[in-house]
């Protein structure tokens, strides 16, 4: 249960405010479910089951379970609470660079609720669900379209996921051409995603990488000084992890095929260019495209995500059951590799409708015009946000004009007392969500701003001038500001490594807890 303090001591300037509740102002302190509910009580009031004979051969649990039990009203209340400690897009700005924070459209919401889409089963008979197979096929048509590929894998799950059924198209791809033994490794530039690595790691490849110019990108002579007979792949973000685009990519492409190998874009920031560039016309053999960033549905931690692969002619054969097949006016799933040159099933059923009703919504309420003035005005937005901040704060790469995100270094810092980490935390306590910090790794203290599309010129002015603030603040030695930081939160600062090293996934009653 909740400590109550003994006594209030005034605060002083800097400590946060103690209550005798543990509540401040609006902000409810809320316990653990196990710790307010009681095992003998019930929101509900239902008969008693009646006597059955039981077929547990001596196997009843002897003692009752001790899940918590709470009225409804105290039900209602607890989850209310919780909710109002969440921070999300729907509540303020969150400019997370490379995850792409951006309004979900509620049009998209009603359409993903339609019975038709959402309360079909993943094993009805094809024959039930013409309209969702011909909805699938819209989606595939648009992302195909949208990207200039051949073919689409829908049933990857998320980017990273997205990463590993394109790499797996490769890996099948190297094999029929009997190279599998000798083609074993994936160039990957330092300024990756870590899922980049990761993907290929899983897959037996082993990663060379590939060091990033002064200037932010990749230039050709890193890529031909990393080039031979053993590369199957390379794997290229674009527009990259610091914002920026790589100019040299058709170059690129063109010596990495020369060298017999694949080019896997990581398409992650797709939303900067949708509409306006198409990755097929660079080269790109494989692409995953996150729906949750540039179309617009929820992001999920790991959840209901997807992340469609858009695959050339030259790997399309190898894409994974189950896939659509159009006969005339008949579409069905083919869901069985016999004779095709498919690397099998990635996952056990064909993707998330709920996703893709969501996306395709927003491609429909766009149009062709409207996607490509939102990737133009996600590039404008983080350009108006590192313009405004670039007399103040400091650009690892030069003065350049980005994509869709701004990135800082902490040079700009250096004597202060202030990390990055610790302006971050200062953020919270003005009501933002910081920004992407020590990512990517070549920028030294990373911040990474991606206000996107979505958010109106009065929201970036108001957060372009609170970052304004602050800096000035660290710039004039007022440290506590920002080591002291965040003040105004439920929990303060906490250990973010022990967190992560030792986890606490289980609650234990307090008399366990030694
Ligand atoms: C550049 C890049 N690649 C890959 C991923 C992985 O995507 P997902 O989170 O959908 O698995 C991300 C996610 O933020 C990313 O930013």
């Amino acid at each position: 249960m909740l400590d109550h303090p003994t006594h209030i001591e005034t605060p002083d300037e800097d400590a946060p405010l103690v209550t005798f509740t543990g509540n401040r102002g609006l902000d409810h302190e809320e316990a653990l479910i196990f710790e307010i509910g009681r095992p003998d009580t019930t929101g509900v009031d239902i008969d008693a089951p009646g006597t059955s004979q039981t077929r547990l051969g001596g196997l009843e649990r002897a003692e009752p379970i001790g899940l918590p039990g709470l009225s409804e009203p105290e039900t209602m209340r607890h989850y209310v609470r919780l909710s109002r400690k969440n921070y999300s897009i729907d509540a303020g700005l969150y400019p997370l660079g490379s995850c792409t924070m951006k309004h979900n459209p509620r049009l998209n919401e009603k359409l993903a609720r339609l019975e038709g889409f959402a309360d079909i089963h993943p094993l009805q008979p094809q024959s039930t669900i013409p309209g969702a197979l011909e909805l699938m096929q819209e989606l595939a048509h648009w992302l195909t379209t949208l990207t200039n590929m051949s073919a689409v894998a829908m049933s990857p799950k998320a980017g990273a996921h997205g990463e590993l059924c394109g790499l797996m198209a490769i890996k099948s791809a190297i094999a029929a051409r009997g190279e599998a033994a000798t083609r074993t490794v994936v160039l990957i530039p330092q300024s990756a995603h870590g899922t980049n690595p990761a993907s290929a790691a899983l897959l037996g490849f082993s990663v060379r990488a590939i060091p990033a110019g002064a200037d932010g990108v990749v230039h050709p002579d890193a890529i031909r000084a990393a080039l031979g007979p053993d590369v199957a792949a390379i794997m290229l973000t674009n527009p990259n992890t610091c914002g920026l685009f790589e100019r040299d990519i058709v170059e690129i492409a063109r010596l990495v095929h020369e060298a017999g190998g694949y080019f896997y874009c990581d398409g992650a920031n797709f939303n900067a260019i949708a509409g306006v560039a198409r990755p097929g016309d660079f080269g790109v053999d494989a692409m995953h495209i996150n729906l949750h960033k540039t179309f617009s549905t929820p992001h999920g931690g790991g959840g209901p995500g997807a992340g469609p692969v858009v695959l050339s002619e030259r790997l399309a054969p190898f894409a994974p059951v189950p896939f659509l097949r159009r006969d005339g006016d008949a579409l069905t799933l083919v869901e069985h590799t016999e004779g095709t040159q498919s690397f099998g099933r990635l996952t056990a059923f064909h993707g998330q409708m709920g996703m893709f009703t969501r996306a395709l919504s927003y491609m429909l309420a766009h149009g062709a015009d409207g996607v490509a003035q939102a990737s133009r005005d996600a590039v404008l937005s983080a350009n108006y946000v590192r313009a405004s901040l670039r007399d103040v704060m400091t650009q690892p790469f030069g003065d350049r004009i980005c994509m869709h995100e701004a990135l800082f270094d902490d040079a700009w810092l250096k004597g202060t007392g202030v990390s990055t980490l610790d302006f971050a935390k200062a953020m919270i306590d003005e009501g933002y969500h910081p920004m992407t910090i020590y990512f990517p790794l070549v920028a030294h203290g990373a911040m990474l701003i991606e206000p996107t599309e979505s958010e109106s010129k009065a929201s970036v002015d108001l957060f372009i001038a609170t970052l304004r603030d602050l800096a000035s603040s660290a710039l004039k030695g007022e440290r506590s500001r920002f080591i002291n930081a965040p003040r105004t939160t439920p929990r303060r600062r906490v250990d973010e490594t022990l967190a992560a090293r030792k986890p606490v996934l289980r609650w234990r009653p307090a008399a366990e807890d030694v």
